[in-house]
């Protein structure tokens, strides 16, 4: 196993319940990010919620963001304060962007509420834009993009903004394969450019989830019980899972995704 400690919580999801009338969505959510310290390198968390369509995953996300409030639960953050709006980095499945602003502008907007680039907004958005391939588009409008650029535009977006969690509602799907490659290189690269960031994955695509992040949770309904909740946690680092670039070729990585297929 790779040598790492986990520390400090970073977020808490403690008896999580959402039902719409009679119709029960999810129950008894349960589920803790912890900082992950590796000796001399800089790493941050990577994790996932995995299921299927339709079991609950954007509804998660959304109580997550601190968009949406559970029937019952929590969700607090290191501070032992619940979520609120605002204080996670929210891309969307359909990567919402301003349609009437240029990729720059829209950039310049988010960059101006982080008070921590006051005066250095400009060539923020420019080393982003050089990272992530966005330089041409940041003179377009959202419409003159592709889906894998506004993808990009909207992980800068609220990259600029600061926040410690970055939280992504699917964000393989819609995507063309070489696309998702890249995509796969780029979160990895933000998850390794700061000790503090944590990205939260929803998807239902189990291989790339996999492949990206250090811990995932199967979302899932039990027999007899109505409403999703956590069926497994998977700790990947215990299976020398986590922070390897040629993990898909390995015999444990598709008995895991293989295990998870027969749990959803
Ligand atoms: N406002 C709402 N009122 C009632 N049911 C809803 C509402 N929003 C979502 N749902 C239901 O919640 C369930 C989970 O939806 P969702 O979280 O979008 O699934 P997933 O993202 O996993 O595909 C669906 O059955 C959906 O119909
Ligand atoms: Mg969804």
């Amino acid at each position: 196993m790779t040598a790492h400690i986990k520390t400090d919580t970073l977020l808490k999801a403690e008896n999580i319940h959402l039902s719409y009338g009679e119709n029960v969505i999810l129950r008894d959510i349960n589920f803790c990010i912890r900082d992950i310290i590796r000796p001399g390198i800089k790493q941050g968390q990577v994790v996932s919620l995995i299921g299927r369509s339709g079991i609950g995953k954007t509804q998660l996300f959304r109580i997550l963001a601190g968009l949406q409030k559970p029937t019952s639960g929590t969700v607090e953050l290191k501070n032992k304060e619940t979520v609120k709006a605002g204080d996670m980095g929210v891309i969307f499945q359909n990567y919402y962007l301003f349609e009437w602003r240029t990729v720059y502008q829209s950039l310049l907007l988010a960059a101006k509420q982080n008070a921590a680039l006051k005066g250095t907004e400009k060539e923020t958005i420019d080393q982003y834009a050089d990272q992530f391939n966005l330089k041409e588009e940041l003179k377009k409008y959202p419409q003159q993009l592709s889906g894998g650029q506004r993808q990009r535009a909207s992980i800068i977006q609220q990259l600029l903004k600061g926040s410690d969690f970055l939280l992504l509602d699917e964000p393989f799907s819609g995507l063309d394969v070489c696309v998702i490659d890249k995509v796969t290189t780029l979160l990895l690269q933000v998850s390794l450019s700061d000790e503090l960031k944590t990205l939260i994955i929803v998807s239902h695509d189990i291989a790339t989830s996999v492949a990206i992040s250090d811990t995932v949770w199967i979302l899932g309904n039990e027999t007899g019980k109505d409403g999703a909740t956590i069926k497994k946690e998977i700790d990947l680092i215990e299976r020398d899972l986590a922070w390897r670039t040629d993990i898909k070729k390995d015999k444990a990585f598709n008995e895991t995704v293989e295990e998870i297929k027969d749990c959803l």
